[in-house]
């Protein structure tokens, strides 16, 4: 038997380049050795996100996304977090084994304090419960699946520990293994995405490259990207340009060799490393685009694709909680 990889994908902002070299190919690539299980994070959305029109937007563009990169729905089970009510009963069961404290030591909900306290505003202002409970309904997503591995970016880490405390309390409290301990799977080996001022990209800063962007658009971008002054004529070192970084990225050892070697001759100017870059990058985003702009335009089909995957999903999560609630003596 396959070990279990899980990963929950907030739909929140548009796809990016560093999305795509960060989280979706890492965890595309995991399918292979992994039964994956993969899902859109749409109550997690819902304590940012209000406008529903937004939302549900949004929640199509990210399942179309993962699709088009090329998430098979018939290998991975792809589901919507909403359409999996076994996940709400198993938050609400992990409430009562996780303490308050835990949840006072979160990351983001003491950086909302803090910047509540540094505005000298009450410290809970603006803080919904959905933000304060974060970790537990991330737990029920995860241990609702046996999840024996979370792919998951630097910053989930912490909430991955508080599943595996709160997966040890239930299990330590009934003397069995109850409920599966799940690991961190951090993808480190990818280097930073540079975006198009230079730090990495990121939607906070404004300065990412949208996944899907038309082609116009993206030449656009890619021709926005900021370079230093200096003139054609100067060797350039490679290692030091956004532009050749962003590269590496999309082309062969062959390319990035053969325009290192360039940058270090002199004689080549960013106008045309731009143009090369926009070249490799189209070259590789082109069909996702098509493929993306297909699904799209199709949203039946994608409803459908989803909804087999809930279908699936919830086989898994009703026995999950049968177990649950047979130990606990609330099923007799
Ligand atoms: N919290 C994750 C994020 O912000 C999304 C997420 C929700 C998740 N539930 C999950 C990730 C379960 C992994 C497993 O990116």
């Amino acid at each position: 038997m396959k070990k279990i990889s899980l990963t929950g994908i907030k739909p929140t902002g548009i796809l990016h380049i560093g999305n795509y070299f960060g989280a979706i190919k890492p965890a595309l690539a995991l399918t292979r050795e992994y039964d994956a299980r993969y899902f859109i994070a749409d109550y997690h959305a819902l304590n940012t996100m209000k406008d529903p029109k937004e939302l549900s937007e949004r929640i199509r563009e990210v399942a179309s996304g993962w699709l088009a990169a090329g998430l098979n729905p018939d290998e991975v089970i792809f589901y919507r977090q909403s359409s999996i009510p076994e996940t709400f009963e198993l938050a609400t069961i992990l409430m009562a084994f996780t303490g308050k404290g835990l949840m006072n030591r979160a990351h983001a909900y003491k950086a909302a304090v803090q910047a509540n306290q540094s505005k000298g505003e009450d410290p809970d202002a603006g803080i919904n419960m959905g933000l304060f409970t974060y970790p537990v309904l991330m737990a029920a997503d995860i241990l609702l699946f046996d999840s024996h591995v979370v792919p998951v970016g630097k910053d989930q880490v912490q909430h991955i520990e508080m599943a595996q405390d709160i997966a040890q309390a239930v299990n330590y409290t009934y003397q069995k293994e109850l409920l599966r301990t799940p690991e961190a799977a951090v993808t480190e080996t990818v280097a930073v995405v540079p975006g198009l001022d230079g730090r990495k990209m990121s939607k906070s800063y404004g300065n990412v490259i949208p996944l899907f962007a038309p082609e116009k658009e993206l030449r656009k971008l890619i021709m926005r990207i900021v370079t230093n002054s200096q003139p054609v004529e100067e060797p350039k070192d490679p290692e030091n340009s956004q532009i050749y970084l962003l590269y590496k990225l999309f082309a062969t050892l062959e390319e990035q060799q053969a325009l290192a070697a360039r940058y270090r001759a002199g004689g080549m100017g960013w106008g045309e490393a731009k143009e090369m870059l926009f070249q490799a990058v189209n070259r590789e985003l082109s069909p996702l685009r098509e493929r993306f702009e297909a699904i799209r335009a199709d949203p039946v089909t994608l409803d459908a694709v989803l909804a087999r995957g809930a279908e699936k999903a919830r086989a898994i999560a009703a026995a999950t909680l049968t177990r649950l609630r047979k130990a606990m003596g609330i099923a007799f």
